[in-house]
C-alpha cells in the first residue's frame, strides 16, 4: 500500500485509491492528504455544476455506503455525503465520547433535541452512524428477517459480505466477564458464548474496533467498490430530490436532485436515460423523511405550512419514529477497570437488553478542561447529554454544563467503575418527524414519545430489577463496594455521586419514576418511511417513480440487539437485489 500522503492528485491509478481508502478511519493523517489518494472521492465545490450518473444515491451512512460500493459494481453511482471523511481522532475506542462532546457546526455528530428533552446525535461524516456507535455488532433475530420479509439466504451472505472485512471477535477484559458471569447468575440464560446471533441469554457480540482498538466504518466498504463506477462527493448537502411528469407515467417520476456546497454553489444531478436509474435516499431516520417532505412528499398541510410545494400528499412521512429508551447505572468500583465499549450483552425474555460499558477512570487528566474530561468518562458523561443527572426537560445545556462542573470537582475515584445499562425491545410507544425550517441543514422537530405505552414501561421496570441482581451477584463482588447496597447505589448522592438522580418530594424509588426521570438515548432511533406506509417492500416510496429509500428509517423496530449490522446489511442485500432486477431480461 502507498504511504498517505504520497499520492499525486489526479495521477494515482484506481487500485491504489481503493487500496488507500482501506486506512480511510485508520491513518493519522489530514484530510487533504486523504483525498489526495481517493480518486472517487472528492470535495463538492470541485464537482461540475450538472452531471449524470445511473444511481444516485443520498446519504454516504452506514446503509449507502455499502449501497453504492454494490451498485457500482455495474453501473456508474454518485454517492452525495453532507459530512467530510471520518477524522482519525474518532477513530479508536478511548475517542468515543470526542465526536459526542463537540457541537461545533463542523462536528461529525450533530447534536438534536428531541422534543422530549432527550440530548441526541446523528452522523455527518462519510460512514454515518459507524463513525460514531459503540461498535457493538450482532445480526437481527430470525424472527425479525421472516417478518420482514427478507430473503433469509441473501440476508446471510450479505451479513457475511461485511463482517469479512469490518467484525472482530473483542478481547473481554475482566470486568466485562464478570458482567458476562453475573448477568448468567442473575439468570439470564443461556450462556451463548462468543456469537452474531440475536439469541435469548447471554453473549459476547462482535464489534468494528479491532483488537488494537481501532475503529472500522461503513466507509471501508467503499474499497470495494468499482473505482470507474462510484463518484462519491464530500460536504455536498442534497437539498432537493427533482421530478417530472413523464408521458404514460401515472407517477411523478424522480429524474434528479439538487445539492449545495460548502461555497453555497448549487450543483445538479441527473439521472441518465433509463427506466431502470434511480435516486435513492439513504440519509437516515432524521435525514430522509426530512428530504422527502422538503422534495414535496408529505404531509400536504404540514408542507404548505413551510411553503413547499406538494407532489404526493403522504400522511405517513415522518410518522412511526421511535428511540429505544435507555437507562443506566453507574457502579464504583474499588479497583482500577479497563476501558470497554459495549462487548456483553444479556437479553432476558422479559424484552429489555442489558449492557455495559467500563472503564471511566482511563486518562484522566482532571485538570485539563472539559474536553478532555469528556474523553476519559468512558461512554455517558454530562458533556454529551448522556447523563441522568436531570429530568428529560430540565437538560438544558446550561444546566447540563453546570452539571459537568459538579463532576469535575469530585474526587477521581468517584469514577473509577462502569455503567450497567439496559434498552427495551422495541419500543412500542412511537412518535414524529416535523420541518422546523425548509433549511436542509437544520435539524427536523423530533419526538419519540419515550414510555408512552406502558408496555415499555414494564420493560424498563424489568431492566432496571435485571441491573440490580447483577450488582448483587457473587459474579460481580470484585468491581462493587462491598458496603454499597443496591438502595444506596441509587439513593446515597454522597457516597455515589456520579447517579445524581432526580429527587422527589416523597423521595421513595419507584423504578417507573426512575425509568422516566434518567432517560437517555442508546441512538437506535428508527422509523419515519416504514415499510408499508411510505415505502413498499422493495423500498420504493409510494406515489413517486425512480425513487427508494434505504436505511434505518425503514424499520417500524429496532432490528437485533443493536441495529448497524441489520442496516449495513440492508445496504448489501438491496444492492445486490436492484443490480439483479437491472440485469433481468
Ligand atoms: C453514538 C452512537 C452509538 C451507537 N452505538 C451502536 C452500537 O454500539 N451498535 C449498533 O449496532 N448500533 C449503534 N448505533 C446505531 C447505528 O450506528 C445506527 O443505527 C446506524 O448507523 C444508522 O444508519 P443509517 O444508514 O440509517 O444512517 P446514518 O449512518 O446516520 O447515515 C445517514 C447519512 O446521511 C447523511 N445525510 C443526511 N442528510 C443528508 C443530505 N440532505 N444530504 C447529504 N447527506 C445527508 C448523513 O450525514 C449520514 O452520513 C449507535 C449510533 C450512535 C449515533
Ligand atoms: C479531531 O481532529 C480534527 C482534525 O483531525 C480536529 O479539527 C478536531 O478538533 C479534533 N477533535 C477533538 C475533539 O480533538
Ligand atoms: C442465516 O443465519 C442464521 C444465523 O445467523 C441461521 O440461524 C439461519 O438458519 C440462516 N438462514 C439461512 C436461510 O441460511
Ligand atoms: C476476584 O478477584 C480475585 C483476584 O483477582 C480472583 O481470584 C477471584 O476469582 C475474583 N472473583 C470473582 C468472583 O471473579
Ligand atoms: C464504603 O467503603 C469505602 C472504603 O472501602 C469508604 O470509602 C466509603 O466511605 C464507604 N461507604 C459507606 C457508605 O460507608
Ligand atoms: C413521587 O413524586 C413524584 C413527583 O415528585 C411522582 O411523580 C411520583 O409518582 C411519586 N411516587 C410515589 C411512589 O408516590
Amino acid at each position: 500500500m502507498a504511504a498517505p500522503g504520497r499520492g499525486r492528485a489526479g495521477s494515482a491509478a484506481p487500485a491504489l485509491a481503493a487500496a488507500v481508502l482501506v486506512s480511510l478511519c485508520l491513518a493519522a493523517v489530514s484530510e487533504e492528504e486523504q483525498l489526495e489518494n481517493l480518486r472517487f472521492v472528492r470535495h463538492a465545490q470541485d464537482a461540475p455544476a450538472v452531471s449524470s450518473y445511473n444511481y444516485i444515491v443520498i446519504g454516504g451512512g452506514t446503509a449507502g455506503c455499502p449501497l453504492a460500493a454494490t451498485l457500482s459494481e455495474h453501473s456508474r453511482v454518485l454517492l452525495l455525503e453532507r459530512g467530510g471523511l471520518p477524522y482519525a481522532n474518532m477513530s479508536s475506542e478511548q475517542h468515543f465520547t470526542d465526536a459526542l462532546a463537540d457541537t461545533s457546526p463542523a462536528s461529525p455528530a450533530q447534536r438534536f433535541i428531541s422534543e422530549d428533552g432527550v440530548v441526541n446525535a446523528r452522523a455527518r461524516v462519510l460512514g454515518g452512524g459507524s463513525c460514531l456507535n459503540a461498535g457493538f455488532y450482532t445480526r437481527a433475530s430470525n424472527e425479525y428477517v421472516r417478518a420482514a420479509g427478507w430473503d433469509a439466504r441473501l440476508v446471510n451472505s450479505s451479513y457475511r459480505w461485511g463482517e469479512r472485512s469490518l467484525v472482530f471477535r473483542p478481547d473481554v477484559p475482566p470486568w466485562q466477564a464478570a458482567l458476562r458471569d453475573a448477568l448468567l447468575e442473575a439468570g439470564v440464560t443461556p450462556d451463548n458464548g462468543f456469537t452474531f446471533d440475536h439469541v435469548t441469554g447471554t453473549k459476547i457480540g462482535g464489534t468494528i474496533f479491532d483488537n488494537s482498538g481501532q475503529r472500522h466504518t461503513a466507509a471501508d466498504f467503499l474499497r470495494h467498490a468499482r473505482p470507474r463506477g462510484l463518484t462519491v462527493l464530500l460536504y455536498a448537502t442534497v437539498s432537493r430530490i427533482l421530478f417530472r411528469r413523464q408521458d404514460g407515467v401515472a407517477y411523478p417520476v424522480a429524474y434528479g436532485v439538487v445539492f449545495t456546497d460548502p461555497l453555497g454553489a448549487q450543483h445538479r444531478v441527473y439521472l441518465r436515460d433509463g427506466a431502470k436509474n434511480e435516486v435513492i435516499v439513504s440519509a437516515g431516520t432524521l435525514g430522509s423523511p426530512q428530504l422527502l417532505m422538503l422534495s414535496g412528499v408529505g404531509p400536504q398541510a404540514h408542507l404548505e405550512a413551510h411553503g413547499i410545494e406538494v407532489l404526493v400528499d403522504q400522511p405517513m412521512v415522518g410518522q412511526g419514529v421511535a428511540d429505544n429508551p435507555m437507562n443506566s447505572v453507574f457502579i464504583p468500583s474499588p479497583v482500577p477497570v479497563e476501558l470497554s465499549l459495549v462487548q456483553v450483552v444479556g437479553i432476558p425474555r422479559s424484552g429489555s437488553f442489558i449492557e455495559g460499558v467500563s472503564g471511566s477512570e482511563f486518562g484522566m487528566p482532571v485538570s485539563d478542561g472539559a474536553l478532555r474530561w469528556a474523553r476519559s468518562f468512558g461512554m455517558l458523561s454530562p458533556q454529551t447529554g448522556q447523563l441522568g443527572t436531570l429530568p428529560p426537560k430540565q437538560r438544558t445545556p446550561e444546566a447540563l454544563q453546570r452539571a459537568a462542573e459538579a463532576m469535575m470537582r469530585l474526587d477521581r475515584r468517584a469514577f473509577r467503575g462502569g455503567f450497567i445499562l439496559e434498552k427495551i425491545l422495541g419500543p412500542v410507544s412511537s412518535g414524529h418527524i416535523e420541518l422546523r425550517t425548509a433549511d436542509p441543514r437544520a435539524n427536523p422537530a423530533v419526538t419519540f414519545n419515550y414510555f408512552r405505552e406502558a408496555e415499555d414501561l414494564e420493560r424498563c421496570v424489568h431492566g432496571v430489577e435485571t441491573i440490580e441482581r447483577v450488582i448483587q451477584s457473587r459474579a460481580f463482588s470484585n468491581f462493587t463496594y462491598a458496603n454499597a447496597s443496591v438502595e444506596s447505589i441509587f439513593t446515597d448522592s454522597a457516597n455515589f455521586p456520579v447517579n445524581l438522580l432526580p429527587r422527589h418530594a416523597n423521595d421513595s424509588r419507584s423504578p417507573e419514576q426512575y425509568c422516566k426521570d434518567t432517560v437517555m438515548t442508546i441512538w437506535h432511533y428508527h422509523g419515519g418511511c416504514h415499510v408499508g406506509a411510505v415505502v413498499d417492500d422493495d423500498y420504493r416510496v409510494f406515489g413517486v417513480q425512480g425513487l427508494r429509500v434505504i436505511d434505518s428509517s425503514t424499520f417500524k423496530y429496532s432490528p437485533g440487539t443493536n441495529p448497524q449490522a441489520p442496516v449495513m446489511m440492508l445496504g448489501r442485500y438491496m444492492g445486490v437485489k436492484i443490480q439483479a432486477e437491472r440485469w433481468r431480461k
